[in-house]
């Protein structure tokens, strides 16, 4: 069992003296490319990671719900009758409880259960999964709580609808107005696999990766550079995006293909445009990477990577320089391809880089950040790993 899993039950033995019902947990992820695409009604290819967020859960005699975690000091209870009510919470709840508390009332409020019928439950949480690093901790909390929500309360949901509930907590609960990759990566992720989902249909392909096979690992590259996409740079791209596709009189930015540019560019301002031109190459960048993969294999892949990564620095405007210095050291220290991964404006990037050459593209990323007066990075490899599920 891992620490996070141990912590989890060690913190529900403390608050219940008994024994867990049952131990749950979901992964964090790392999207390989397509970044802002999901929201977009576009592509994208994720793959979960090898840190988890981890679920105790007991069953309660009475009808109240409390979470407990390592994030915070205190737990939280509410009534499982005020449930339906509790959010926008208006600060009622700490934010960190917002989230698996978020999925239990998006439950509720997509009327899957009735709550009256349901048991008070408590939850003890934790993580494994850095938060504010890009690699989706929230995600990985929503999907762990709806998985062991599903189970306890006996309510039948597919993984698909579990992480629409999850996308539905972190939107309306949390008030990220985020896409659903983050939720779908951390329900449906597998072994050596990213999964390639098309965000309109919801359709997910797994498409084999084999980093292991090319003798490539994936290095995270955490630039400590906090985010938040609940407010600010995120929502303001989104906006830009829906008005891009407004004035291209499309649905959705993934209606408009690579020919349609330079219409698209005699019709919108400048920064308008170059927002649209990001969502639609990068698109066509997921395509293609899907495609390279399959024909080629990883080792062939990194010129997509850096190509999206100048997009999203260039035209999209979300990158910062600790990444782009993230990205330019570990291409120069010999990594085939690199580029920020998650929403941006701090958080992570990642270098694909050969087996042998991960403690020397280390090095030379801390001696880049160094010479450029940042905070140190903290660095790890992942492999691509199992979605959610039931541990114990
Ligand atoms: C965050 C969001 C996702 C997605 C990415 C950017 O991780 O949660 O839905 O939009 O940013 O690709």
């Amino acid at each position: 069992m891992t620490d996070a899993a141990t912590e989890a039950r060690a913190l529900l033995r403390g608050l219940t003296d008994a024994e867990p019902f049952g131990g749950w947990s979901a992964p964090g992820r790392v999207n390989l490319i397509g970044e802002h695409t999901d929201y977009n009604d576009g592509f994208v290819l994720p793959f979960a990671i090898d840190h988890r967020t981890h679920v105790a859960l007991g069953i309660r005699q009475d009808a109240v719900i409390r979470v407990t975690s390592t994030f915070a000091a205190d737990a939280v209870e509410v009534p499982i009758a005020e449930l339906p009510s509790l959010f926008p919470s208006e600060g009622r709840v700490p934010e960190w409880a917002a989230y698996p508390l978020g999925v239990a009332w998006a439950l509720v409020a997509a009327s899957v259960v009735d709550p009256s019928e349901l048991s008070g439950l408590d939850l003890a949480i934790a993580s494994d999964v850095p938060i504010g690093a890009g690699l989706s901790s929230s995600a990985a909390i929503e999907g762990a709580t709806a998985t062991a929500l599903n189970d306890a309360w006996q309510l039948g949901l597919d993984r698909v609808a579990l992480a629409r509930i999850g996308r539905t907590a972190e939107n309306d609960a949390v008030g990220a107005p985020t896409g659903i990759m983050d939720q779908m990566a951390a329900m449906l992720g597998r072994a050596d696999a990213g999964i390639f989902l098309d965000c309109r249909s919801l359709e997910a392909t797994v498409v084999d990766l084999g980093f292991a096979a090319a003798g490539l690992e994936v290095l995270v590259i955490d630039t400590g550079v906090k985010h938040s996409h609940a407010t600010g740079g995120y929502r303001d791209r989104r906006e830009s995006c829906e008005l891009g596709a407004r004035l291209m009189g499309v649905m959705a930015l993934r209606d408009v293909s690579v020919e349609d540019l330079p219409r698209a560019a005699e019709i919108m301002d400048d920064v308008t445009f170059r927002r649209v031109r990001h969502i639609v190459t990068e698109n066509q960048r997921v395509l293609d990477t899907v495609h390279t993969l399959r024909t080629e294999g990883a080792g062939a892949i990194g010129e997509l990577l850096l190509a999206s990564h100048a997009s999203m620095r260039d035209d999209f405007e979300i990158s910062v320089p600790e990444l782009d210095t993230a990205v330019d050291s570990a291409m120069t220290a010999g990594a085939v391809g690199a580029r920020m991964t998650g929403g941006g404006f701090g958080g992570a990037a990642i270098a694909l880089v050969d087996h042998d050459r991960v403690a020397t593209t280390m090095d030379a990323v801390a001696a880049a950040f160094e010479a450029s007066r940042f905070s140190a990075p903290t660095m790890f490899t992942v492999t691509p790993s199992e979605g959610a599920r039931r541990d114990a």
